[in-house]
């Protein structure tokens, strides 16, 4: 593995700081265990180290952002982290339980939901079923619980008018939102988004913003968010990992990794570096 650049002592782990103040979930001596973490993942695809020995942990109550260039192997992170990719080496634990190479809905199950990249809702259902379907797969059995939790789903997340709208007719921000209601419906501890906010006018991003901080905040749900949106990144965010070629190449409180030079020639560029450190900001990608 490469150097990691860390803007604090501890790399994140210890001594995150948000405005000078220690967040919460790194005080208490209880909260020690990651949600997730991932331990020297290693994924290669032919000739091509999409992982090379990453390490990512997410804790309790903390909103991380993930990124990196295109290809740089946040999707494949995720992959790894879920279940859908088995790692060539590096462990895998949910909540402190070992699940290397388990299947995703075991993974699930134990708590970590994720969206993807391009969003897989079952087309021919209705906005309504596909989130009872996944509200239903972690109640297994409860249908009246499950339905109960599904309606609070589609409300919290503005899909009420739309319940009875088969997922295959829904626009983009549309059906942006219904991913994220099924990754919510089963009641994660961590969420782990890929990119839902891209493609969306300035205006759903504010919401789209607002919608995530609020899953943190009432939902009590850690979120690790993939995001080229740099405004979303830096607003969201206590902690970024930035990886480049499969390692993490920098991790640390927002504004000290956006002026870190391996982090400004990997993917930001000075310009949006400046900006950010002077308040303004661009985006990337
Ligand atoms: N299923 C796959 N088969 C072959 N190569 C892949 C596959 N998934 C990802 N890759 C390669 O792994 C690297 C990392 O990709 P990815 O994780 O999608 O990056 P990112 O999400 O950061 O854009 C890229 O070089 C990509 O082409
Ligand atoms: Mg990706």
């Amino acid at each position: 593995m490469g150097p990691v650049a860390s803007a604090a002592a501890g790399a994140g782990r210890t001594s995150v700081t948000t405005g000078g103040a220690l967040m919460p979930s790194r005080r208490s001596t209880t909260d020690v265990v990651p949600l997730l973490r991932g331990a020297g993942l290693v994924k290669a695809f032919g000739g091509i180290r999409a992982l090379n020995g990453v390490h990512l942990a997410i804790y309790a109550g903390e909103i991380v952002g993930l990124i990196g260039p295109n290809g740089s192997g946040k999707t494949t992170l995720f992959n790894t982290l879920t279940g859908f990719l088995r790692p060539d080496a590096g462990t895998v634990h949910v909540g402190g339980r070992e699940m290397t190479g388990r299947k995703p809905e075991e993974i699930s199950l134990a708590g970590v939901a994720r969206t993807f990249q391009t969003s897989r809702p079952f087309r021919d259902m209705t906005v309504h079923d596909n989130v009872l379907t996944a509200a239903l797969f972690s109640r297994p059995g409860g249908l009246r619980r499950a339905r109960e939790h599904a309606a609070e789903v589609l409300a919290q997340l503005d899909l009420e008018p739309l319940r009875a709208r088969p997922a295959g007719a829904l626009n983009l921000v549309q059906r942006k939102r219904l991913e994220m209601a099924r990754a919510l419906a089963m009641s994660p501890r961590v969420l782990l988004l890929d990119e839902v906010a891209s493609g969306l006018a300035p205006a759903e991003v504010d919401e789209m913003t607002a919608l995530i901080g609020r899953i943190r905040t009432e939902w009590g749900v850690a979120v690790c968010i993939v995001e080229h949106l740099m405004r979303m990144v830096m607003t969201l965010s206590e902690r970024i990992v930035v990886l480049d070629y499969g390692q993490v190449i920098a991790e640390g409180a927002p504004r000290d990794v956006v002026g870190m030079d391996q982090v400004i020639e990997a993917y930001l560029g000075r310009r949006a570096s400046a900006a950010w450190r002077g308040g303004g900001g661009a985006d990337c990608g």
